[in-house]
């Protein structure tokens, strides 16, 4: 056990050293899931963007390997995707096939040069380890909008030609390309879709299968940054919608949000997950743009999301994105504890011990008919962090603001709560040194988010009020 509260991830991916935001260039190739990310390697501040490197056979244990790219005369490296090049379209790899990267090269920024964003490449022959730049860099410029970042190509197998999903403002550009080299413009998506109470930022465009149909449907993620005025920072939306090669034509127009947390942005998907797997995973920034930048530091800064496999469901006509943690992770625990069925009632509180650096709870409810049901996580010492169902507004809530150190925004202890789930089902809750990731119903909501005990975690406790709650095949994981 973690015996000083460091607050440094067990099963999260963080830095040894410095700052991070974004996952960049998420892709896998030969047994490897490579992580890229925004990296700051002199400070534990956001400053000159580099791409970071790590790599993981298994999505949970990630080894920090050199920078892989550094700013040059084009300027610093922004977001990014990166993808395999099987058929040698680019011409990079005569020989065997290798990784391009396709990211944003960010200039100015100050008062006196207006920024500039331009999407450049780089190629690696040795699995991500080396990289060449392109030299006929930047691929695709534009010379008036100041916004105009955040790459996320695939290829497009039914149109034959790569698809970049680009962020320009408050909308997604789409654009085509037979080599990654000369890009096309396609289409344009926003206006009047979604929310647009700031910039657009990291999106994502990929197709799923409709669960229980033959349907396949495209999502599009979104990123929504932050603006001062905002109560919850930066957040990230998704559309449902079809995609014709050319133009992507969401089901509908309200806002939907991917995750009710304040802590997940800038998320995007592996590229070349091989077709025997055929999963979408997606990983995120944890983190809010609000306070990243004063949130507790011991000289590194900034963590991602567990990887979590995306879905999509259809119920009452509306076809909706869920999460699952990626199986990998049951792995990573040292025991498992089979919970007794439980009756719980008014004034009989539930607990048990959890001393452990990691915990991943799992419950199914029956019978609810109490007017809330909720879960404490207690740190040794009097920080808490608490999760509760309303049965009244049918939603969950994440309270933080016993959760530890909370004293560096003023919007870090404000209470987080999901949009109407219905009757509350089941919940997982996944709680690492620094985090609480919540999943209820199935992985329809969830709830991502910091937190910064000064110790750690001592045990977990159930309780209702206003009437009984039967829970059933309930387990809890730990790690020791
Ligand atoms: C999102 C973002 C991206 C940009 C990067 C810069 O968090 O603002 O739009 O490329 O971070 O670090």
């Amino acid at each position: 056990i973690l015996k000083t509260a460091n607050q440094r991830p067990v099963l999260h991916f963080s830095p040894k050293q410095n700052w991070i935001n974004d996952p960049n260039g998420l892709v896998f190739l030969d047994g490897e899931y490579h992580l890229f990310y925004q990296y700051h390697p002199y400070s534990s501040v956001w400053g000159p963007m580099h791409w970071g490197h790590a790599v993981s056979k298994d999505l949970t244990t990630w080894e920090e390997l050199d920078i892989a790219l550094y700013p040059d005369d084009n300027g610093t490296i922004f977001s990014g995707s990166a993808v395999v090049d099987w058929n040698n379209t680019t011409g990079f790899f005569p020989d065997e096939p290798g990784i391009v990267a396709i990211f944003t090269s960010h200039l100015g920024g100050s008062e006196t040069s207006p920024t500039v964003q331009s999407q450049s490449l780089a190629y690696s022959h040795d699995n991500g380890r080396t990289w060449i730049k392109y030299e006929g860099n930047p691929v695709l410029t534009h010379s008036s909008n100041p916004d105009f970042r955040d790459p996320k190509v695939f290829w497009s197998e039914s149109h034959s030609k790569w698809i970049m999903a680009l962020a320009t403002g408050q909308t997604i550009s789409l654009y085509s390309s037979p080599n990654l080299i000369d890009w096309t413009f396609e289409s344009e998506f926003g206006d009047g879709a979604g929310s647009h109470e700031a910039v657009w930022e990291c999106p994502d465009l990929f197709e799923l299968a409709v669960q229980g149909t033959d349907e396949r449907k495209w999502v599009l993620l979104v990123s929504v940054g932050d603006n001062a005025e905002l109560e919850h920072g930066s957040r990230t939306q998704y559309f449902v919608g079809t995609f014709d090669g050319s133009v992507f034509t969401p089901e509908h127009s309200d806002i939907r949000w991917l995750d009710y947390g304040k802590d997940n942005y800038a998320g995007v998907s592996f590229s070349d997950i091989p077709e025997e797997d055929g999963r979408r995973i997606y990983v995120a920034w944890m983190n809010n743009w609000r306070y990243a930048n004063q949130i507790p530091s011991s000289g590194w800064r900034g963590s991602m999301t567990i990887p979590r496999t995306l879905s999509l469901r259809t119920s009452e006509g509306r076809t909706l994105l869920h999460q699952h943690p990626v199986k990998e992770l049951d792995h990573q625990f040292t025991e498992s504890v089979a919970l007794p069925d439980l009756l719980l009632s008014a004034g009989k509180e539930f607990e048990f011990k959890a001393e452990a650096d990691c915990a991943d709870l799992n419950l199914h409810l029956e019978r609810f008919e109490a007017a809330e049901f909720g879960i404490i996580i207690h740190h040794t010492g009097t920080d808490r962090t608490v999760l509760s169902y309303s049965a009244a507004d049918r939603t969950l809530s994440l309270r933080r603001e016993q959760s530890g150190d909370t004293g560096f925004s003023a919007m870090f202890p404000l209470p987080q709560t999901t949009e109407e789930l219905g009757q509350l089902k089941d919940i997982r809750v996944l709680i690492d040194a620094s985090s609480v990731e919540v999943f209820a119903n199935d992985g329809l909501s969830s709830i991502t988010s910091l937190i910064f005990p000064e110790k750690p975690l001592e045990r977990l406790s159930f309780y209702t009020v206003g009437g009984q709650v039967q829970l059933r095949g309930g387990s809890v994981k730990l790690i020791r």
